[in-house]
């Protein structure tokens, strides 16, 4: 039987791929250090995990609305009103089974053949993906180091044309750590206030930060209306494998993915929107103590990674990655990350994973314990002799 044709558009993610290799390596009794993994590497706060358990006993194991639970909706809306500074409500947020459903959904929605999508490169993978699976135009970004991983504003005017139809931001940034400044977004602003296109404010880490806080586009004025917010609680609350995640938009929006949504999953899980009404009302101290945490290896790893030969390192200002510009090593991005991985013990992702503006540079999670990122260092470190004659200075 023959795959529709539009399965050959599809892409992957490839952190799931180099996670498979680096298992096997394990399995042959070998020492692998995971920097590969876009998870955080502390269990859910307690207090959530005990909601859930409380909705089990209670009997939340039924269907649910689609939509999602009405007090799960409103906590989401109290809290992004007050995270965002705009004025939203439970009737603009849909509660999905993770981050990736606010992309996969309205995609869906609003994309037809030949309209254009303007996004970040290097960045989250499943962007492309999705625009090429609905025969939609990619139209990549490039970021750049130099700017903190932002793009040149002046690329960005000359992308946009009545073609465009949705424009991905992403801050604090996947693979890059980078956060768009806010003049930046007010230039951004500035430039798509009059036009008709729709913004996916790709919000997953906005808590997870360590400089200037992000700030998100839905709140200059006029952008309200034209954007998608998506957050969640995989990352914030360490939720990974909860699924669960939501999007705020335009009420006539929350209608496309409600159908999509009815379609597909009927609604998300029930106990687990209960444990996300904790989660969001609850104690933040495990929120902090994780970011805490997180700042202080992001220290550690840029300083190590910055002293390995041939390797540059920027500081991220938000989520949990180094990415290190490799290319003074004179290896490819892909040749060098499968060495480290290999020989070294060491997965990190190749930066080309993320779009080709991402060839060159390697993402390290920093979502490990401070002796393991330690001890990558040293074994990156000792590789290097591999790679001191070739070293581009
Ligand atoms: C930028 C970005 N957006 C969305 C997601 C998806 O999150 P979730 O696991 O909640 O679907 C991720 C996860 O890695 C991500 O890095």
């Amino acid at each position: 039987m023959k795959l529709a044709e539009r399965m050959s558009r599809i892409g992957v993610e490839s952190a799931f791929d180099v996670l498979v290799r680096a298992r096997a390596l394990e399995a042959q009794g070998r020492s692998v250090i995971h920097l590969e993994i876009g998870e955080p590497d502390f269990p859910t706060p307690p207090h959530v995990i005990a909601a859930a358990k409380q909705a089990l006993d209670e009997g939340w194991t039924h269907y649910g609305p689609t939509q999602g639970l009405p007090e799960l909706r409103e906590a989401i809306a109290a809290h992004i009103s007050r995270s965002r500074g705009v004025q939203v409500g439970p009737q603009h947020v849909s509660v999905v089974p993770g981050g990736k459903p606010i992309i996969f959904f309205p995609m869906i929605a609003l994309l037809e053949p030949g309209d254009e999508v303007i996004y970040p490169n290097p960045g989250f993978p499943i962007y492309e993906s999705m625009i090429r699976f609905l025969g939609a135009k990619p139209v990549p970004i490039p970021l750049e180091e130099s700017r903190g991983f932002s793009f040149d504003l002046n690329l960005f005017r000359d992308r946009l044309n009545d073609r465009t139809k949705m424009v991905v931001l992403n801050s604090p940034q996947n693979p890059t750590g980078g956060v768009i400044p806010a003049q930046d977004l007010a230039a951004i602003a500035e430039m798509l206030r009059d036009r008709d296109v729709i913004v996916l404010s790709d919000e997953i880490y906005s808590e997870i930060y360590y400089g200037e806080p992000p700030v998100s586009i839905a709140s200059f004025p006029g952008m309200l209306e034209k954007t998608i917010i998506l957050d969640g609680f995989s990352k914030t609350y360490a939720m990974t494998g909860w699924r669960m995640g939501y999007g705020v938009m335009p009420e006539w929006l929350v209608d496309a993915v409600n159908k999509l949504m009815v379609n597909s999953n009927s609604c998300t899980a029930s106990f687990t929107q209960r444990a996300g009404i904790a989660a969001l009302q609850g104690p933040r101290d495990g929120v902090h103590a994780m970011v805490a945490e997180f700042r202080r290896r992001r220290d550690a790893i840029v300083v190590g990674l910055n002293q390995v030969p041939g390797f540059r390192c920027a500081m991220p200002g938000g989520a949990f990655y180094a990415f290190a510009n490799v290319t003074g090593t004179g290896m490819s991005s892909k040749e060098l990350a499968d060495l480290l991985l290999y020989e070294a013990g060491v997965a990190g992702l190749n930066g080309g994973c993320f779009g080709e503006y991402g060839d060159g540079y390697i993402r390290f999670s920093y979502a490990n314990s401070l002796p393991n990122l330690m001890e990558a260092v040293e074994r990156i470190k000792k590789m290097s002799v591999r790679w001191e004659a070739a070293l581009v200075r």
